[in-house]
């Protein structure tokens, strides 16, 4: 069977990565919102750096739990498209061999000067050079708000051909991602959701199956290797 995969926040959470939309959403008195834009990262590219430093840091030590596990079979039984909106590596950590990252990745470093790409360090400062062109304006690789998202051509083309969209630990609040389920059913894929709490677009989905990711997911792909 085809199916799109997308993964938010939710599912590392067990991982002990927080959520962007628990408890009051906000980090060092910033909202999120406020921290992850290009107008941000003009004002105080330090404060934007410590805050996806903090991140990466956090992220290299949490491990893959056993959603991400679950979906690294998945791909063993099934035509399998993996979206995620998170910049960690859990998914890859736990198993996923091609993983979209539609919102970038705290791995990657990039210069805002000339597009040059290349593995970020531990810890980022402003002042880094580029590799490639020696400017002073390395930002993490990292797709922030008013940007548009990586890799969109690929995923619309692979949720035209899904029969199964399955959207697991996302708010259903940030577009485009939060759109994919409307897309899918109406090409008529079957939409299954799976969440702690409903997802903002609940009723784009036929199915909602709620609980932690680490017990929903894991049952979940049995049933479909079953
Ligand atoms: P959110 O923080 O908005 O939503 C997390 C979702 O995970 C909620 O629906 C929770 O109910 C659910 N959740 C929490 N713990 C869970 C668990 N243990 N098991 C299952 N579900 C759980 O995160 P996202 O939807 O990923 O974008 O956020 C989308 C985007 O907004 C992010 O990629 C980021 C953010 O701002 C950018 O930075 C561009």
């Amino acid at each position: 069977m085809r199916i799109l995969v997308l993964t938010g926040a939710g599912i590392s959470a067990e991982s002990g990565l927080s959520t962007f939309r628990a408890a009051d959403g906000l980090w060092e008195r910033h909202r999120v919102e406020d921290v992850a834009t290009p107008e941000a990262f003009a004002r105080d590219p330090a404060l934007v750096h410590r805050f996806y430093n903090a991140r990466r840091e956090k992220a290299g030590s949490a491990q893959p739990n056993a959603a991400h596990r679950a979906l690294a079979e998945l791909a063993h039984a099934h035509d399998l498209t993996l979206v995620t909106q998170n910049v960690d590596d859990l998914h890859e950590r736990g198993g996923s061999g091609d993983v979209i990252h539609m919102h970038g990745a705290l791995s990657g470093a990039l210069c805002a000067a000339c597009g040059q790409r290349w593995p970020a360090p531990a810890v980022m400062l402003p002042s880094d050079p580029c590799p490639a062109c020696g400017a002073a304006a390395t930002r993490p690789d990292i797709v922030w708000f008013g940007e548009i998202p990586y890799h969109m051509e690929r995923i619309w083309a692979a949720l035209e051909q899904a029969e199964l969209f399955a959207a697991i630990g996302t708010s259903g609040v940030v577009y485009p991602a939060a759109g994919f389920a409307q897309h899918a059913a109406r090409l008529g894929a079957e939409c299954v959701e799976m969440n702690l709490d409903p997802a903002v677009n609940a009723r784009d989905f036929r199915r909602s199956i709620p609980g932690p990711a680490s017990q929903t997911v894991p049952a979940w792909v049995a049933s479909l290797k079953g």
